[in-house]
């Protein structure tokens, strides 16, 4: 047997296999630490273990993999792994449908191990009784006591924590735990308490809040929980949300109201669930976007709402977590790293903070696809940020059918050329009700790859699977009423050439005209976005080292169809990272160690923030991102 060793590069994960001799894909996969879904135990009859062959080399499908993958599938490299031989050098591609729900939550917030360094840190001390000629003040014991054993001063003590200091002393015969937090006191308890100390991370979207209790003694995740953001009885977007807080003081205090109320409801359950109190939270963190932050803290929104969109903060925040109704220990802090620019918030400077972006050698795309697409390049030593208003298509609003991330929602489309016809996956394998973002991007992807649309985004009307809606628009079907997925072979479609273009369904999931251009202006916006940033740094796609895709979203899309659709650049697959809710991840390491935030706030004055719309040449890069390449 040779020394030399078969190398196998799992993309996204960004995982390296070393074999030693040939082996079965599934089990190589799984021996990795990689949870690929196998439900029937690499038979070959679930059909749930899909990986891509990336290379060009591909082995023919077996007689297995012919009965389960289409042949659409088959030609664009899709395989089975329980099927395939590791046998020579490959590049795999793991679909996130293949992934089990754990590692699809591990992808959405991989995080480095760092080492626990937390701003707030507790100190048991045994204190000396009073004793007759001995007056000395408690307080000054406990300085005292600091000073003594962990050469730790301090200045001040919280007023609350103030008022119940002597009884808790007494109560617990001289024995306390103090915890510090920047030479100030902020919390005492009864006897040693120092293995527990917890802090909160908050990850404040303006649809989703994500919550994570984090040990601060291990800095490890020991729960979370998200939630939709309440604020959206005011308005999905940003700017409803805004117009309702600017029309007067009244609203201003209600659409904060609603958040505090949520998170400290949400935060309650969490720490109940683990044996906690609030009261034993001694420190929050806070990221978000600019928007969402001036709402949380009740600022002046009135700069965020016209040109050129200013924001009140530019600094890092402590704030008293008692001041604005937030319920951890009566004396504690909530953290919050500075917004970037109105459009840009401390959401994009975690993310950036997370991938490691700034410390990454070369040249790196940082790219957190949403409603608004927050864009950051780095360029040798340079950072610059961009945010385009990518829309709301990619969370299926102004789709026809579309739909949020739920079950039942089409996620994987796949169109046979040969055919025309589609296969679909749904969340959960659920009758398909709708189809969601990365529904979507896949069904315009394999739209244009079957040379059903072209690059102008425009339906051929004769091809299969085409009908006609009541404005005599055509449409695609995704999935025809009756609930029944279209299956390859399905002859109640007609097929491609077929003269007759059937009305549609009241209840057929298709994908209409307009559809696709709501996806056009939104990749248009990104792919404007990215150029820009490109032409501003002086370095073509080429010279792009890295790119990480970031955000819950940005987890689920195939890069490889986004390239298809010329919402990224031609970057070669094995350069891209999908790395998931990173801004949740950064959250979570400022809340962790200091000296990340020092960090954080570094990387803050490093980074140029660029206008788009006033960038020269914006329009031409819109309309050319428009384009489906
Ligand atoms: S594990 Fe079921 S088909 Fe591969």
């Amino acid at each position: 047997m040779s020394d030399k060793k078969i190398k196998i590069d799992i993309q996204p994960i960004g995982k390296r296999m070393l074999l030693n001799e040939p082996a079965n894909g599934l089990k190589s996969i799984l021996d990795a630490g990689i949870e690929i879904k196998s439900v029937c135990a690499g038979k070959g009859t679930c059909g749930k273990c899909r990986i891509m062959v990336l290379d060009k080399e591909k082995k023919r499908a077996n007689k297995k993999e012919l009965e389960i993958l289409t042949p659409g599938e088959i030609s664009s490299g899709v395989r089975l792994a329980c099927q395939q031989i590791f046998d020579r050098d490959l590049t795999v591609y793991i679909p996130s449908s293949s992934l089990s729900e754990k590692q699809k939550l591990q992808i959405a917030g991989e995080e480095e191990l760092i080492k626990p360094d937390p701003i707030c840190k507790k100190y048991f001390i045994k204190l000396k009784r009073t004793e007759s000629g001995n007056a000395q003040a408690d307080f000054n014991r406990i300085k005292n006591a600091l000073k003594e054993k962990y050469n730790i001063i301090i200045d001040s003590i919280d007023q609350k924590v103030l008022a119940e200091m002597t009884s808790i002393i007494r109560k617990n015969l001289w024995e306390i735990t103090i915890t510090v937090r920047d030479h100030e006191i902020i919390l005492i308890e009864g006897r040693d308490r120092t293995a527990s100390n917890h802090g909160l991370a908050i990850d404040l979207g303006t649809t989703k809040i994500a919550i994570f209790l984090v040990d601060l003694v291990t800095g490890e995740t020991i729960d979370s929980k998200g939630i939709i953001n309440p604020q959206i009885i005011y308005g999905e977007d940003v700017m409803s949300r805004l117009n309702f807080a600017i029309q007067s003081k009244d609203n201003a205090k209600k659409i904060r109201k609603i958040v505090i109320d949520k998170i400290n409801e949400a935060a309650g359950e969490i720490c109940r669930r683990n044996n906690l109190t609030d009261k034993e939270i001694t420190e929050m963190t806070v990221v978000g976007n600019t928007a969402m932050l001036h709402l949380f803290l009740e600022l002046p929104v009135n700069k965020l709402c016209l040109s050129p969109f200013v924001s009140s903060i530019k600094e890092s925040m402590d704030i008293k977590a008692r001041d604005i109704g937030i319920k951890i220990t009566a004396g504690g802090y909530i953290f919050l790293l500075p917004p970037i620019a109105g459009f840009i918030g401390s959401d994009h400077l975690a993310m950036i903070l997370a991938a490691g972006i700034h410390r990454r050698k070369g040249n790196y795309l940082g790219i957190d696809v949403g409603t608004n697409t927050e864009i950051v390049f780095k360029a040798g030593e340079e950072i610059t940020s961009v945010s385009t208003a990518s829309g709301p298509a990619f969370e299926g609003a102004h789709i026809k059918h579309g739909m949020r991330a739920a079950p039942g929602a089409i996620e994987r489309v796949i169109i046979d050329p040969g055919t025309g016809l589609p296969s679909i996956q749904t969340i959960d394998d659920k009758e398909p009700v709708g189809i969601c973002g990365s529904g979507i991007l896949d069904a315009v992807a394999a739209l244009l790859k079957a040379g059903l649309i072209d690059k102008k985004g425009k339906f051929k009307t004769d091809s299969g699977n085409i009908c006609r809606d009541s404005k005599g628009e055509s449409n695609y079907i995704l999935a025809p009423s009756g609930g029944s997925r279209n299956k390859q072979g399905d002859k109640s479609i007609p097929e491609t050439g077929s003269s007759f273009i059937p009305q549609c369904g009241e209840k057929d999931i298709s994908i209409s005209q307009k559809d696709i251009v709501e996806i056009q202006l939104a990749k248009g916006a990104i792919r404007a976005g990215i150029e820009i940033l490109l032409e501003h740094s002086g370095i073509n796609v080429r010279e792009i080292d890295g790119t990480i895709i970031a955000g819950a979203f940005g987890s689920y899309i195939d890069p490889k169809n986004v390239i298809d659709i010329g919402m990224f650049p031609g970057i070669p697959l094995k350069k891209i990272r999908q790395v998931g809710n990173a801004a949740g991840v950064g959250a979570r390491m400022i809340l962790i160690s200091k000296k990340q935030r020092t960090d954080a706030e570094k990387i803050a004055k490093k980074i140029n923030y660029l206008e788009l719309v006033s960038y020269p040449g914006f329009d031409d890069h819109f309309i050319n991102g428009m384009q489906l390449s």
